[in-house]
């Protein structure tokens, strides 16, 4: 096992490796949030494997109208190649999630609308269903219009929390956005603005912004900085092991949460350097393996 060396008392830390390799060496239970925003396209070479479907009579795995979850993965299989393949990648990867979370931790999962769907089952198997708290719709307007269908202009964010009678969750904290008519509430209200709600209207980063980093499939600080105040506390750990430009670690730093940041690309671990000053002893990069998968986006 790869000697990580990470503690809750040391330093934000920011590694280069694959999460499957890194994941297994941090301990349970460790972080109050997750968030991940995994690739759609793996890079992987399809390889098919037959599954059993079997219908599971057990506890949380039972699905929809009772069919077991796992007759649902079978029957999605026999006929989409592609959430096999992504079910294969992603399912280990928040297997550790769930392990990795605190007891009134949550899980943010950063999709969009063509893989929310398979997500959602995999996620009620694995969490159970009850554990689901929200759905939040990225709205944004941005880029070219489809002229032969409604334009898709919306991100998926799965919410789960690991305990349904125990999660954090401050909607105290979180920023509060203008109210659409004013003029219909209390100058008091205009002046406070209102919660927000499962639909969140916000930019994408601005190319020619001082946020922007380069990195390709960077996300807004913006949203991520109200799923930190709302799921966390000043001090609290958070952890992205599909980090990117390092967007959780930047939304941390900002409110005082310290930071765990994972990805396999040397690309992202640079930008991830850059944008945070760190320190030796937060940068760990002897975990690359020779034969990493390519980065895929
Ligand atoms: C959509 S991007 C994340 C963007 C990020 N949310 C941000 O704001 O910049 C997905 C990232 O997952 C990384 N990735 C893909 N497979 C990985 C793996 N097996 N282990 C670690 N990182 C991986 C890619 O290199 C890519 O940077």
């Amino acid at each position: 096992m790869i000697d990580l060396n990470w503690t809750s008392s040391g330093p934000n830390q920011v590694v280069l490796g694959d999460n499957l390799s890194v994941l297994p060496c941090l301990p349970d239970a460790s972080f109050r949030m997750i968030y991940v925003d995994p690739p759609f396209n793996t890079g992987r070479i399809q390889s098919r494997q037959s599954l059993k479907t079997f219908r599971s009579e057990t506890g949380r795995r039972i699905g929809f109208k009772g069919l077991g979850y796992d007759t649902i993965k079978g029957r999605l299989s026999s006929y989409d190649d592609s959430f096999e393949d992504y079910w294969e990648f992603l399912e280990p990867r928040l297997v550790h999630a769930h392990r990795l979370l605190s007891q009134d931790g949550t899980l943010y999962l950063h999709l969009d609308y063509r893989e929310v769907h398979y997500a959602k089952v995999m996620l009620d198997a694995l969490f159970g269903r009850d554990c689901f708290l929200n759905e939040i719709i990225w709205a944004y307007d941005y880029g070219a219009r489809s002229k032969s269908r409604w334009p898709a202009k919306h991100d998926n964010i799965l919410v789960y929390v690991k305990d349904p009678s125990r999660y954090y969750f401050n909607s105290v904290e979180v920023d509060r956005e203008p109210y659409m008519a004013p003029g219909l509430v209390t100058p008091e209200k205009v002046a406070a603005g209102k919660l927000p709600t499962d639909v969140w209207w916000h930019t994408i980063v601005s190319p020619t912004g001082k946020e922007k980093t380069g990195y390709a499939t960077q996300k807004p600080v913006g949203i991520l900085r109200r799923m930190v105040q709302a799921s966390t506390q000043e001090g609290d750990w958070v952890l992205d092991f599909f980090a990117g430009s390092g967007t959780l670690g930047a939304a941390a730093e900002e409110l005082g949460r310290k930071f765990l940041l994972i990805d396999k690309s040397p690309d992202a671990f640079e930008v991830m350097t850059t944008r945070f000053s760190l320190g030796r002893e937060s940068r760990r990069t002897e975990l690359v393996s020779p034969n990493l998968e390519a980065a895929g986006e």
